[in-house]
């Protein structure tokens, strides 16, 4: 199966007909046209090539399984090495702190209550220069036994999402949580962080952030995005995807959360226009 196949293969598996891609001669004669950038405290328009994903003559049906077959790499296990030193630094510390140093105090971080109920923390994982980075809620019970995100159903879809866009977990793309530690209910069910959670783990995902530099950043669902935006709590997710936000000077692009689409195969057609956008954005910032 030729890469193209592969990608008509993943959206056909994604729910989408007719199947949308991105045609460069189109955004290269599209107007472009003003889109808005939210700063926190601002707000600005930028010009944004903007272009209708195209719909493509569908390719012959796949003839394999597009989930069933494309299994995610084995999990790579998070060194629970001894700590050099266990005491977690305040936020302007680790504004400071290299990917070592960071990797470590997040392992024995005690910032929140979330420390009590993990196996392990699930610190993030990809390139490290990466230009893109994708920030999800937070463990679940499949990422906080293996120590790596998105690996449960959800990291499947995300998986697939990335060959659709041409990426692959690990390479050019890193994978990241507002929290790093597994939120769960009285029952250990899975569940939301709480504010006071997000704030405790915010300054390990900037200083993420801030090693990685990327050109753009994806929040996958409402957590990530009101958490990266500071946005009230009651935005809806809906209200925030097919804008362009901005986290300091990196463009933030809003889609559905995987576990979302997974339950709401509607919406799958509507977060694949979402990664164009924030593909469009990705040239857009990459070509200057
Ligand atoms: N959901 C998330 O938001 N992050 C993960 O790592 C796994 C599931």
């Amino acid at each position: 199966m030729s890469n193209q196949d592969r990608r008509t293969a993943f959206l056909h598996e994604m729910g989408l007909g007719p199947v949308w891609s991105q045609r460069a001669a189109v955004l290269q004669t599209l107007e472009h046209e003003p889109v808005l950038l939210m700063a926190s405290a601002e707000t600005v328009e930028i010009s944004v090539p903007v272009a209708a994903p195209v719909p493509q003559q569908r390719a012959a049906e796949p003839t394999l399984s597009a989930w069933g077959d494309e299994t995610p790499a084995a999990p790579a296990t998070v060194p629970m090495t001894a700590a050099v030193s266990a005491v977690v630094k305040p936020a302007s510390d680790v504004a400071n702190m290299g990917w070592e140093q960071l990797k470590e105090v997040v392992s024995n971080c005690t910032e929140c209550g979330l420390c009590k109920g993990r196996t392990q923390t699930v610190f993030g994982i990809g390139d490290q220069k990466a230009k893109w980075l994708f920030v999800g809620e937070g463990p679940g019970r499949n990422e906080d036994f293996q120590g790596e995100p998105f690996v449960g159903p959800a990291g499947k879809l995300l998986d697939n999402m990335f060959i659709s866009m041409g990426l692959k977990r690990g390479e050019n793309a890193y994978i990241a949580n507002i929290v790093k530690c597994r939120p769960t209910d009285a029952n250990k069910r899975d569940r939301p962080p709480t504010a006071e959670e997000v704030d405790a783990c915010m300054p390990y995902l900037q200083r993420q952030i801030a090693l990685i530099n990327p050109t753009v950043i994806v929040a996958l669902g409402k957590t990530a995005a009101l958490s990266l935006l500071k946005l009230d709590p009651a935005t809806p997710v809906s209200k925030l995807r097919g804008t362009v936000h901005r986290y300091d000077e990196i463009p933030v692009v809003v889609t559905y959360h995987p576990a979302y689409l997974l339950r709401s195969l509607k919406d799958k057609s509507k977060a694949w226009a979402d990664l164009c956008l924030a593909m469009q954005t990705y040239t857009a910032r990459e070509n200057g």
